[in-house]
């Protein structure tokens, strides 16, 4: 199903329902990195660039920030991937090109898992703008796995008001968190699962670890 995307050994993407502590595992991940003199390029999905981000505020600001007129499952999904595009040839495509690290917080699984599995869109037609619009994938992902309620307290002590997707009921999250456990379990070469209920600490010695030894793997292939 993959082949026609190219993998890149520097692109390492963290997915992950909300509050796995995907931000928080991220700038464990940058500080080892530069530790070892890497340059690092952290960002996210969707958003990662100024035009991105106008975008990612319309997809989670509640009614898209106009009242009366919701988004469609269909333009949401066609929204993210018009941020992925823009994204990947403003920051992922130039910052791997000059041979720095790059960590995305979220990126095409999460279309997948939001999108397909969540609203219930055809993973076909996601495979396709995958294959069209992306034809990336990152060489690990590091998927945080955790139950959704313990992941959706977390960011409920976080957020003074939830985003247009966390007002969504937990069966769309357990629907998420499904499909990204089946993708990993498609894809071993890529995937590796953490163990999300850990504490922080915890969390930052796993994806670390699995950072390292999947470095280290690359470095004798
Ligand atoms: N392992 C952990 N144990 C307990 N609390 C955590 C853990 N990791 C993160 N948190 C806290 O939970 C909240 C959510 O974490 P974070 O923002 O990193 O999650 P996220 O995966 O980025 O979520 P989202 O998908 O909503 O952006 C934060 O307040 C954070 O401090
Ligand atoms: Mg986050």
């Amino acid at each position: 199903m993959n082949q026609a995307l190219l993998r890149h050994p520097h692109f390492v993407s963290l997915e992950g329902g909300e509050g796995a502590g995907k931000t928080t595992a991220i700038n464990a991940l940058r500080d080892w990195l530069q530790a070892q003199g890497h340059e690092v390029v952290l960002t996210r999905e969707p958003g990662g660039t100024p035009l991105a981000e106008r975008i990612r505020a319309l997809v989670l600001t509640p009614d898209a920030g106009i009242a009366g007129e919701p988004l469609t499952a269909e333009a949401e999904l066609l929204l993210v991937f018009a941020a992925r595009a823009q994204h990947l040839s403003e920051v992922i495509r130039p910052a791997l090109q000059r041979g720095a690290f790059v960590i995305s917080d979220r990126f095409t699984d999460s279309s997948y898992a939001y999108q397909g599995a969540g609203r219930g869109l055809d993973l076909q037609w996601i495979a396709d703008l995958e294959r069209r619009v992306v034809g990336l994938l990152p060489g690990l992902t590091l998927l945080l796995d955790v139950d959704v309620a313990i992941g959706r307290a977390r960011a409920n002590g976080r957020d003074l008001w939830p985003d247009r997707i966390e007002t969504e009921q937990d069966d769309f999250f357990q629907r998420v968190r499904a499909q990204f456990r089946q993708r990993a379990q498609d894809d071993p070469l890529r995937f590796r699962l953490v163990d999300a209920s850990q504490d922080q600490a915890g969390v930052a010695h796993a994806v670390t670890a699995l950072l390292a030894q999947w470095m280290a793997q690359e470095a004798t292939a």
